[in-house]
């Protein structure tokens, strides 16, 4: 089977998957998600994924009509039917059809949209190296913690990076750091790892969360608090979490080097705890 898609009750190929165009997600973003990926073919941390989405919706007054045993079973159906080695997993939920109109009807069926596609995680080359960042400003609004599809100031940030030959943008507000455009970030100062605290300024990151944990198992000093710019630069080590990336050293930042300019021993210390974890 091709790549598979789920809209609104009925699954089949994902190319021939349609939403009506007066769908709130398609004239104003108005719709949450969430990315789930598959290890050894079993989807990954799915409770803290569904809670999140929950709370994301709830957050905009949207239901997403699912229970947590309705997305897990609509889960584990897209992953018999698609078969994929590995699969990334997108859940979709927006407010629904409606004539444009920016106040919304409260009684919308909200559009339910899981996808199936295969998942190719990063070679293994590119995480014993590390990967480049570019630092940009953090435009985005105020609610962050909420993993909506507006994602605008994310896609222009990431296409930044990409243009300059990096990996992630890491996005700064008001000489902090904040996060990456598809990655928390987590820096190494002292022995210490430090990170931007959960709140409406950052996605508080399933993978942030597991990889504070081991950190702390380690007996790794560990403070989420906020880091300038300019201690991220001099940090003697930087890595990235989130679902697509694991824990991915960074080792170059707007040209600076970070450390020695390869992946420093704690950052491959967690990635081997990670790696242990997945198993
Ligand atoms: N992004 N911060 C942002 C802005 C993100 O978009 C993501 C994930 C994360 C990491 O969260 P988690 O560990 O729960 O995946 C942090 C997903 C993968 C995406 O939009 O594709």
């Amino acid at each position: 089977m091709p790549d598979i898609a789920y809209v609104n009750g009925r699954f089949g190929p994902l190319a021939d998957a349609v939403v009506n165009i007066e769908d709130r997600g398609f004239q104003f973003g108005d719709g949450v998600y969430e990315v789930i990926r598959t290890y050894h073919g079993q989807p990954f941390s799915v409770g803290p994924h569904l809670a999140r989405l929950e709370r994301s919706a709830e957050a905009l007054q949207l239901s997403t009509g699912h229970t947590g045993d309705q997305w897990t079973s609509l889960i584990h159906e897209g992953l018999r039917l698609s078969r994929f080695p590995e699969t990334k997993i997108y859940l979709q939920i927006t407010r629904g059809q409606a004539p444009r109109d920016h106040p919304f009807p409260i009684d919308l069926t909200p559009t339910t949209v899981l996808t199936f596609r295969e998942f190719h995680p990063l070679e293994a080359s590119v995480r014993n190296v590390g990967v480049q960042a570019v630092t940009i400003d953090d435009i985005r609004w105020g609610r962050c913690d909420i993993k909506s599809v507006n994602l605008l100031a994310n896609v222009m940030a990431r296409q930044r990076a990409k243009e300059a030959g990096a990996f992630e943008a890491i996005l700064i507000r008001e000489a902090l750091v904040t996060e990456g455009s598809v990655s928390n970030v987590v820096v190494v100062r002292n022995g210490a790892i430090q990170t931007a605290p959960e709140g409406h300024r950052i996605l508080s990151g399933v993978t942030r969360a597991i990889v504070l944990e081991l950190a702390k198992k380690e007996g790794i000093p560990v403070s989420e608090t906020f880091v300038t710019r300019q201690e991220l630069l001099a940090a003697s080590e930087v890595f990235l979490t989130g679902t697509t990336v694991e824990v991915l050293p960074v080792v170059r930042i707007d040209g600076h080097v970070i450390g020695t300019g390869s992946p420093g021993a704690l950052s491959q210390l967690l990635a081997r705890r990670w790696d242990a974890l997945i198993g």
